[in-house]
């Protein structure tokens, strides 16, 4: 999910080897390409703020499927049923499999996973700012499938068929997995609706709590956004933040209806003249506080990865150490 961080400042620019060293055919083909709508493969030449570009939008959206696991991971043990929590850990997981598929698309861009992990340890790389918000009942975790996947599906729609090869790929299989993660959401809250009076108030609270920090989702608006007129040359992004911010809106009042909760926007109306819903002012130094690190969680969750990086220290050691001596046992059988 979760690309909005393209588009915010003092993001982390991960500083591979290998400098810019095109001849002017180089620059030509790579252009050509681009016009005529053909992908870009890790071999191929490419202008070195392409790839920085790409390497600083893949690497966050890793960090995001990666960080954004810890909210919801916090109610596996807490799921009111066998089916919810079933249903619940394969979503978690399909996340942490984003992750590690989008790692790899960065991997390609001469970048080390261990590179892409320090930068998120030490507070450089930027994550989606809504997994800075806590999770307070279990109408939240519906809430984030319904609302918060279903953003990040108007999101990473258009990169599945974004320029870069690996990436696009990646994006084709994590959108499948996010249209279940959107279903699933909206089916817990809609079991929830047809429940009692106190199960439907906690879904209207937890509705009203993360309907602002969602529409955020998209990043700030377009005449703010300071990477989108060359990530949309490039053919990296193909719609701007603004227009799939209006998509998502127009998308989520219908199902909304349909789930018969409310959204806690007195400007939110149809506008007959443009045929699309207005809604109301986001609170945009809410926005920048918490991508700046004063979330309500930002802290615990950077220290829940950190810890959870440390306790798997002895992971990768054995991994290294097993994978060391099946080397060495192969050279003194081929001796
Ligand atoms: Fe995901
Ligand atoms: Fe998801």
């Amino acid at each position: 999910m979760y690309t909005q961080s393209l588009d915010v400042p003092h993001a982390v620019a991960l500083e591979p080897p290998g400098a810019d060293s095109a001849d002017q055919g180089a620059q030509e083909r790579f252009d050509s390409r681009i016009a005529a709508d053909q992908k870009i493969e890790p071999q191929d030449w490419m202008p070195d703020a392409y790839r920085k570009t790409l390497l600083r939008q893949i690497s966050q959206h890793a960090h995001s499927e990666i960080i954004g696991m810890l909210p919801e991971g916090n109610w596996i043990s807490r799921a009111p049923s066998l089916k919810r929590k079933a249903i619940l850990l394969a979503k978690v997981q399909d996340e942490a499999g984003h992750g590690l598929y989008l790692y790899s698309a960065a991997e390609t861009l001469n970048s080390s996973r261990g590179q892409m992990v320090e930068a998120l340890h030490s507070g450089r790389a930027k994550y989606s700012s809504i997994f800075n918000y806590p999770t307070l009942t279990w109408a939240d975790v519906g809430v984030i499938g319904w609302l918060v996947d279903g953003a990040a599906i108007m999101n990473q729609v258009p990169l599945c068929r974004c320029t870069y090869g690996p990436y696009a790929r990646a994006m084709i299989r994590i959108c499948k997995e996010e249209s279940f993660h959107q279903r699933q959401g909206f089916d817990a809250l809609l079991a929830m609706m047809q429940g009692s009076q106190a199960q439907r108030e906690m879904v209207q609270e937890s509705v009203n709590r993360w309907w602002w920090p969602v529409l955020m989702m998209f990043g700030p608006s377009d005449k703010e956004s300071i990477h989108s007129t060359q990530t949309m040359q490039w053919g990296i992004k193909r719609i701007s933040n603004d227009d799939l911010r209006q998509k998502f809106v127009d998308a989520a009042i219908q199902q909304a209806k349909v789930l018969g909760v409310t959204f806690p926007d007195p400007d939110l109306k149809w506008n007959e003249a443009r045929g699309q819903h207005d809604y109301g002012t986001i609170d945009w130094d809410e926005f920048w506080s918490v991508v700046n690190g004063d979330g309500p969680c930002n802290k615990e969750r950077l220290a829940t990865r950190v810890k959870a990086h440390d306790d798997g220290a002895w992971v990768r050691e054995a991994a290294l150490a097993y994978s060391a001596k099946q080397t060495k046992r192969a050279q003194a059988k081929a001796a």
